[in-house]
C-alpha cells in the first residue's frame, strides 16, 4: 500500500494559504487536495481556477482538486490550465462518464470519480478499469469538519473488490471525517489516499506536527 496524505485546505486559513501549505508540507503531506463547490451539487461555495492557478505557484506538491460541482466537463480544462494534476468528478452529474475520465486523461491530468454516501459501487462498475483512481467520500459533501460515517468501511472493501476485479490496481481516496480515531480503519479497508481537513487545520494549534500525526498513524497501520 502506498499511503498518501491529502491535507484539504477547506479548512485552512484562506488568507494564508500560502504558509499553511508550507507547515502540512514539513507535516509530510503528499499532495494538496483543493475542494471546488459551486453552491448548486453542494451547499456550499469555496474556491475556483484563480485559486488553483495561485497555489500552483506555491508548492510543487500535486493539486488533487476535487469538482463538486454540477457540470464539471465545462471546467476540466481551466483546471488542468491552472496546475491541476489529479481531477475527480462525481457519478451523480454525469450521464457521460467515460468521456469525462477519457477527457481528463486525454488534458493529461488523473482521473478520479467520486462516489458520494448513497450513491451505490454499482455507478461505477463500467469504468473501473479505466479511472486513475476512486475517491469514496466518508461524509455527505459541502463541509469540512463532518462526523465520519461508518458505512464508508464496507464502501471502500467493496470498491477495492471491484478494482481489484477490472485488474487496475488505482488507489482508493478517502474524503470526510478522517482524523485519528478514524483514519486506521480506513487505511484497514484498502484506503490509500486520505483526505483531512479538520484534523489538521481545524485545531488551531500546530498544523505541521497535526498533519505529521495523521500521516504517521496511516503509515503504521499500513504496516500493521
Ligand atoms: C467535504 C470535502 C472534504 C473536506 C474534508 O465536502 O470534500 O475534502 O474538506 O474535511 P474534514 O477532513 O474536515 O472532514
Ligand atoms: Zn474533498
Amino acid at each position: 500500500m502506498k499511503i498518501r496524505l491529502a491535507p484539504s485546505i477547506l479548512s485552512a486559513d484562506f488568507a494564508h494559504l500560502g504558509r499553511d501549505i508550507e507547515a502540512v508540507t514539513r507535516g509530510g503531506a503528499d499532495q494538496i487536495h483543493v475542494d471546488v463547490m459551486d453552491g448548486h451539487f453542494v451547499p456550499n461555495i469555496s474556491i475556483g481556477v484563480p485559486v488553483v492557478k495561485s497555489l500552483r505557484k506555491a508548492t510543487t506538491l500535486p493539486l488533487d482538486v476535487h469538482l463538486m460541482i454540477s457540470d464539471p466537463d465545462r471546467y476540466l480544462e481551466a483546471f488542468v490550465d491552472a496546475g491541476a494534476n489529479m481531477l475527480s468528478v462525481h457519478v451523480e452529474v454525469l450521464p457521460h462518464l467515460h468521456r469525462t475520465i477519457t477527457q481528463i486523461k486525454k488534458l493529461g491530468a488523473k482521473a478520479g470519480v467520486v462516489l458520494n454516501p448513497s450513491t451505490p459501487i454499482v455507478a461505477i462498475e463500467e469504468v473501473a478499469a479505466d479511472v486513475d483512481f476512486v475517491l469514496v467520500m466518508s461524509v455527505n459533501p459541502g463541509f469540512g469538519g463532518q462526523v465520519f460515517i461508518p458505512h464508508s468501511i464496507k464502501k471502500i472493501q467493496g470498491v477495492r473488490a471491484l478494482l481489484d476485479h477490472a485488474g487496475n490496481p488505482a488507489p482508493i481516496e478517502v474524503d470526510g471525517g478522517l482524523d485519528l480515531t478514524t483514519i486506521e480503519k480506513v487505511v484497514h479497508a484498502g484506503a490509500e489516499w486520505l483526505v483531512a481537513g479538520n484534523a489538521i487545520f481545524g485545531a488551531g494549534g500546530d498544523v505541521e506536527a497535526a498533519a505529521r500525526a495523521v500521516k504517521d498513524k496511516a503509515v503504521s497501520a499500513a504496516q500493521a
